[in-house]
């Protein structure tokens, strides 16, 4: 079932009990909860739900630029992340399969669009180019896919910035690991952009976190584990940054949308195509996919 509500949230249950809620603002998920109804998603008890701000957790779209838009490009006057976190998206309907007729086995679909004429004056002025986005959300019972679909609609071409700003829900982030990111280069935003490289099989989240791995082939999941289980398997299609953050303490402080103890319970990990710009000439399209996937032997110690 799919639920079109008047607080500006989607939300679709499957019949195994599965359950997705998208926020229009920012078609930001919200909620990702499995059959037994744990969340799979962080979103802060501060978060700020008005259309104020962007959205504090779940899963953020950033587009078209990560981070600080740099000097003098075409993105310069946007905010950080870009709007699309910060813009008020439209349903444009959901699909749903079942196979064999198994209904244990039914995915629901659901598809959310931007286009420049949705976007604020003040962010068309920021950025102003005719695009449309696509963002669909697919749950199914055992995986939460999402694929954004970016295409340019002027003649002109621009450049841009892809990421899915995942924040997963973990139980206690001294106990989590990010695995599958050793031997690559990454850009570590706590040490003046240094750039590293990985050394460690396993990453553990020991204090403020915020690094952009890079080159990271897409065919190769990242995962989140805890006691050597994946708590969240992230395949990718096209997406070959993968960026880690964990505010930790002194940081959560200064975020009024986030609680001081939260980051306990958190860790981002984003695929992104943010080492360079991805440019797209005017008629083209462009697609990308991030999945995250918990795996079953934990979940079934989580029961
Ligand atoms: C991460 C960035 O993706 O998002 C961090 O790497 C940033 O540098 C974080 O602090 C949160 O950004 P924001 O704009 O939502 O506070």
């Amino acid at each position: 079932t799919v639920n079109i509500n008047d607080n500006g949230t989607v939300d679709a249950k499957l019949p195994s009990g599965e359950s997705v809620t998208v926020h229009l603002f920012g078609a930001t998920v919200i909620s990702w909860k499995l059959a037994n109804g744990a969340e799979q998603l962080f979103v802060s008890s501060k978060a700020i739900l008005d259309g104020s701000k962007a959205i504090r957790g779940g899963i953020p779209v950033v587009f078209p630029v990560f981070g600080p838009p740099p000097p003098n490009h075409a993105t310069s006057s946007l905010p950080q992340h870009g709007f699309a976190r910060s813009s008020n998206w439209e349903f444009l309907g959901k699909s749903s399969s079942e196979s064999l007729g198994n209904k244990a086995d039914t995915t629901v679909k659901l598809d959310f669009g931007l286009s420049s004429s949705m976007i604020t004056e003040e962010f068309r002025k920021a950025w102003p180019y005719e695009f449309g986005l696509v963002y669909s959300v697919t749950l199914s019972p055992d995986n939460l896919e999402t694929s954004l679909q970016v295409q340019n609609k002027g003649s002109e071409s621009f450049d841009f910035h892809v990421l899915l700003h995942n924040y997963f829900k973990v139980p206690d982030v001294s106990k989590i690991a990010v695995t599958n990111l050793q031997d690559k280069v990454y850009i570590d935003k706590v040490d003046n952009k240094k750039e590293k490289n990985e050394t460690n099989k396993e990453i553990s989240i020991t204090g403020e976190t915020d690094r952009v791995y890079l080159d990271v082939d897409p065919t190769a999941p990242v995962a989140v584990i805890e006691n050597g289980q994946p708590l969240f398997t992230i395949t990718r299609k096209e997406l070959n940054t993968v960026t880690v953050w964990n505010p930790w303490a002194e940081n959560a402080k200064k975020m009024s949308d986030f609680g001081d103890e939260e980051y306990k319970g958190m860790v981002c990990v984003e695929p992104g195509a943010v080492k360079s710009w991805s440019v797209l000439e005017g008629g083209d399209a462009w697609e990308v996919e991030d999945e995250g996937l918990p795996t079953p032997p934990l979940l079934e110690a989580e029961n």
